[in-house]
């Protein structure tokens, strides 16, 4: 029988923000919020524990409609066009989302409107007219997006009826300056409508008592953003309805032409998919497990525009709704600027994902994206730095540590892992190093410290490097082939340790040089793409299978006498003049 080590193991919710289904992903939304989940989820996986990570498309609102509009198509095809798109781009950088799915679902509309009756019921949703803008010339309302103008927080031009990102503050629409309608360009009319209101007045305390509790391991932006909007008192209720025809209807008779707001609709994606991964896996209760165990712990990945819905409004919700675990971390992350200049859609000046990993491979991107993660401050990824931490770092160390050794052992040593002798200090002092490295990164990981993490790995990749050319065994098996045999086994051990330290980071080559290693199996899961059916609907998701799971975070125990496979290397050297050429596609691109 198979022996289980964590049979009551802790769970982990990993929770991600939700892109919305009207474009393609780029590289700044990969850093954002993308990788930092996946890793932290191998590496909790590799630890034994329970993890689940859920998100989908954010499929509703103005962003979807706009999008529509533009293009001349329905929402929904819209929806179909970059939803699976995306969900190629994560599958191809190997995100191992349990579940990824969309909103626009049976399971995610009823979740929905469940939240939004009981919030109701319980007094935290309330009715009231308010002042919105609307363009006589279209004759419609012009909610969010639909309306631009100036900012009256910033100054800056271009803000949008709901949030300005200049400045990352929220909009009430009708206090834009000089306001024009998005379609026409007319100046909208101020007009009277009613709504439900979520009532942030009354969360206000219950927020702040949660929020000055047991938060020493936030990441302080996140902290002091939060409690500076709870600690100055000016929270009021806020509309999570809207004049638009494509949404969640809302559940109330005599509102049939008002839909749900989409960031109200959004945030319940995370409990809204769980219980959708635990009725396609055949025990539909098992979301309790993820949202009513206090013990469970939910972790929350977004960029920093998304914080005041993640740490203010969904807090709230769950506070509202009552019996569901609040958020226990949420690490934002800062912006990725590329080539020294902002992410724009509009100007185009970005890199997607799937057009970069037709040219190059995924695990060199992790690498980039997380030793230089937006973590503390706003980053700039430039093509330049992307060539030399591929071929100075990657290649050079890590990739040519492991690629020289297996290929020395495999030609010298039989094809196998050699039996070493006696081991000498320097021998000891870097399998020491080696297994050190699984507390100390660990720890880091534990933290959602992943640049820091990389790091110390890579640390340890340079010391084995440093042993290897002390220890120089092509000229050690000429006199001594004793001694060559066990600085040999030494090295290969403390690659194999390496492969279990960068697999959370970079899994595609770590999978491969475990077979290089001799081993079998799969490190870490399955990843697959699935069409889900409902009883009305059916949807595509990405799927992810922890059954073959067979890695675990422990210093290497490599079997002397192990065959080993014949070594490829594991990464590509690039070519100087890719930084030219990728610099003059993006000049070509942007507008
Ligand atoms: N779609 C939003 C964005 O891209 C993020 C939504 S996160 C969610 O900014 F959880 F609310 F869905
Ligand atoms: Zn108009």
């Amino acid at each position: 029988m198979e022996e289980k080590e964590h049979p009551m193991s802790e769970k982990i919710l990993i929770a991600v923000a939700w892109p919305y289904a009207n474009g393609r992903v780029h590289l700044g939304h990969i850093a954002g919020a993308y990788l930092p989940p996946d890793i932290f989820a191998r590496y909790q996986r590799l630890r034994g524990r329970d993890v689940l990570m859920v998100s989908g498309s954010d499929t509703h609102g103005t962003p979807i409609t706009i999008r529509a509009e533009e293009e001349g198509i329905t929402p929904r095809d819209v929806v179909n066009r970059y939803h699976p798109e995306n969900i190629e781009a994560f599958r191809q950088l190997g995100l191992t989302f349990d579940l990824f799915t969309e909103t626009d679902t049976e399971n995610h509309w009823a979740v929905t409107q469940d939240m939004f009756l009981r919030l109701l019921e319980n007094g935290y949703i309330y009715r009231d007219t308010m002042m919105s803008l609307y363009c006589p010339h279209c004759d419609r309302w012009l909610p969010d997006r639909y309306v631009e103008g100036t900012c009256p927080h910033c100054g800056a031009p271009g803000a949008r009826g709901d949030q300005c990102d200049a400045c990352q503050r929220t909009i009430d629409a009708t206090q834009l300056i000089e306001p024009r309608c998005a379609f026409c360009g007319h100046t909208p009319q101020v007009r009277e409508t009613e709504h439900f209101f979520l009532d942030l007045g009354k969360l206000n305390k219950p927020l702040l008592d949660w929020m000055r509790t047991d938060k020493e391991h936030w990441r302080s932006n996140v902290l002091n953003f939060t409690l500076n909007v709870l600690e100055s008192g000016e929270l009021r209720g806020r509309p999570i309805t809207r004049d638009i025809k494509w949404g969640i209807p809302v559940p109330v008779e005599g509102y049939e032409d008002k839909r749900i707001y989409v960031w109200f609709d959004a945030v319940i994606g995370y409990l809204a998919a769980t219980k959708e991964w635990a009725k396609i896996t055949g025990h539909p209760e098992a979301w309790r497990d993820w949202w009513q165990d206090p013990n469970t712990r939910s972790y929350y990945f977004i960029g920093k525009d998304n914080i005041f819905f993640h740490t203010i409004i969904w807090p709230g919700m769950l506070i509202g709704y009552g019996g569901l675990n609040l958020p226990y971390d949420v690490p934002a992350n800062e912006y990725l600027n590329v080539e020294g200049r902002k992410l724009s859609k509009s100007r185009r000046w970005f890199i997607e994902t799937l057009d970069f990993l037709t040219r190059y491979d995924p695990d060199p991107l992790r690498y980039m994206l997380t030793i230089n993660a937006p973590e503390r401050n706003d980053v700039n990824f430039t093509w330049e730095e992307f060539l030399r931490r591929n071929n100075d770092e990657l290649v050079a160390t890590w990739g040519n540590l492991a690629n020289r050794m297996l290929t020395f052992a495999y030609k010298n040593f039989d094809k196998q892992v050699p039996e070493p002798g006696e081991l000498d200090a320097a021998d000891e002092a870097l399998l020491a190093r080696v297994e050190d490295a699984f507390q100390k990164v660990g720890d880091l990981l534990e933290g959602c410290k992943f640049k820091a993490a990389i790091t110390e790995v890579m640390a340890v990749a340079h010391a084995a490097n440093r042993y290897l050319d002390e220890k120089a065994p092509w000229f050690q098996i000429k006199e001594d082939r004793a001694r060559a045999a066990t600085t040999v086994y030494v090295t290969l051990r403390a690659i194999d340790s390496l492969k279990t330290l960068f697999t959370p980071f970079l899994p595609f080559t770590c999978q491969r040089l475990h077979e290089y290693l001799g081993y079998e199996g799969n490190i870490i899961g399955r990843l697959y793409v699935d069409t889900l059916a409902e009883e009305h609907k059916t949807h595509v998701a990405l799927r992810y299978d922890a059954n073959e799971l067979t890695g675990k975070w422990t210093p290497s125990q490599l079997p002397v006498g192990q065959a080993l496979r014949k070594p490829k290397p594991l990464f590509k050297k690039l070519d100087e003049n890719i930084v030219e050429e990728e610099i003059a596609r993006m000049q070509r691109q942007t507008a």
